[in-house]
């Protein structure tokens, strides 16, 4: 486990934990720039030995997997340090800071069959509520889907926006569609499949940051459907909610940092009888999204050799939509999927050098 902060502690550790309780698997090492937190994990973890340094914990330990707790510039790097060296990867959200980085770590990925593969963590996607939800819309149980929306209204504060790195595109990696909305985007892709179109627009209203406070969103799906996307750091009562609108019933969920079934509502239109609404409500045993529902696929296809999901192509997907959207509110251009490539200035740096938007030439060099 590499970075032994927050997320590592609240919430890697346990997801780890749970699947060990049932097979081979076992936490042989931490690492974290400050040894002292290193320690501390492994001592509070029962479990494992610190390092301070990944290569030699890498070449000492030679683990199967690595998991990333770390701030987001360091995601890059460390994920491909350790593909190198063999081990699988599940590091956390968001995957990099650009496209071409996360190209260059499908680079360094192993072969289509056998790996190792990098997997981000996109905890939203898994549960039963998105699993029961994908599925009748895969099978358009509730008709073709037609209207969408994707809102992540949360609120930061001033003091949030002191802390030096945040607000700052080289070392937050962008403002709150690229940390904050990036986990329901992801998710409603998941529900929604590939996208041709977007437009876009963002704005800087309140602290003094580089990156944007807030990003409305069009976007067209291959299937039809027309969404909005609504991320705020700028709102008080915060909400996080997916909707989709079918010919026979509209999907709803809302819920903040994480869903369970109960957070999840489907409303039948007009006509469709009890007996079919009923069984839509039919979403089985409560698996809550967490960072304890995408591990156990993950260790599945690790030991399989499998490619697993939320990595590779699919793991792109949210990524490239950051990308466009940026790119479509800083142009005022609509933005098409697959047509951010080397060359262009957002393929190598979410802000695409816009004036007004990029940081200042003697901060970018910092
Ligand atoms: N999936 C989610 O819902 C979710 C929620 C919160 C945070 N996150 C993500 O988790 C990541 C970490 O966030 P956090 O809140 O745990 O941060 P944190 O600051 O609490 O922890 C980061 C840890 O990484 C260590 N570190 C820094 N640079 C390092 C390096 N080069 N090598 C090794 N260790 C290093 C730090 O010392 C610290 O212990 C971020 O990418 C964040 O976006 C995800």
């Amino acid at each position: 486990m590499v970075g032994t902060g927050a997320i590592a502690r609240g919430s890697h550790l346990p997801a780890l934990r749970a699947p060990a309780a049932e097979q081979p698997l076992e936490i042989v090492a931490a690492v974290d720039v400050g040894a002292a937190s290193a320690e501390a994990f492994c001592a509070d973890a029962g479990t494992g030995r610190p390092y301070t340094d990944l290569g030699l914990m890498l070449a000492e330990q030679r683990p199967g997997l690595v998991t990333l707790g770390t701030p987001p510039r360091f995601h890059r790097d460390q994920t491909i340090t350790a593909l190198r060296a063999g081990a699988w990867v599940w590091c956390e959200k968001p995957p990099c800071s650009s496209l071409e980085d996360f190209d260059a770590i499908e680079a360094a990925e192993g072969p289509e069959h056998g790996g190792p593969y990098a997997a981000i963590v996109f905890q939203h996607r898994f549960g039963s509520g998105s699993d029961h939800v994908r599925a009748l819309l895969a099978e358009q149980a509730m008709g073709r889907p037609l209207v969408a929306r994707c809102q992540t209204t949360w609120y930061r504060d001033e003091a949030y926006y002191s802390v030096p790195w945040r607000g700052r595109w080289s070392t937050e990696g962008g403002g709150p569609a690229m940390g904050h909305g990036i986990h329901q985007m992801d998710l409603m892709l998941d529900l929604l499949g590939p996208w041709p179109e977007i437009r876009a627009m963002a704005g800087r209203l309140v602290h003094d940051v580089e990156t944007e406070h807030v990003s409305t969103a069009l976007v067209r799906f291959e299937n039809g459907t027309m969404a909005t996307i609504v991320n705020s750091v700028l709102s008080p009562a915060e909400v996080s909610r997916i909707r989709i609108d079918c010919e026979r019933a509209t999907v709803g969920l809302t819920h903040l940092h994480g869903h369970r079934n109960a957070d999840w509502r489907i409303t039948p239109a007009p006509g469709v009888s009890p007996e079919l609404a009923s069984a839509w409500q039919d979403f089985g045993a409560d698996v809550p999204s967490s960072h304890e529902a995408q591990p156990r696929g993950l260790l599945a296809d690790l030991r399989a050799g499998r490619r697993p999901r939320s990595s590779g192509a699919d793991g792109r997907t949210s990524l490239e939509l950051v990308a466009a959207l940026y790119k479509a509110a800083f142009t005022g251009n609509t933005v098409r999927a697959g047509g951010i490539g080397p060359g262009d200035p957002y393929y190598s740096a979410l802000h695409g050098d816009a004036p007004g938007w990029a940081p200042e030439p003697a901060e970018a060099g910092a």
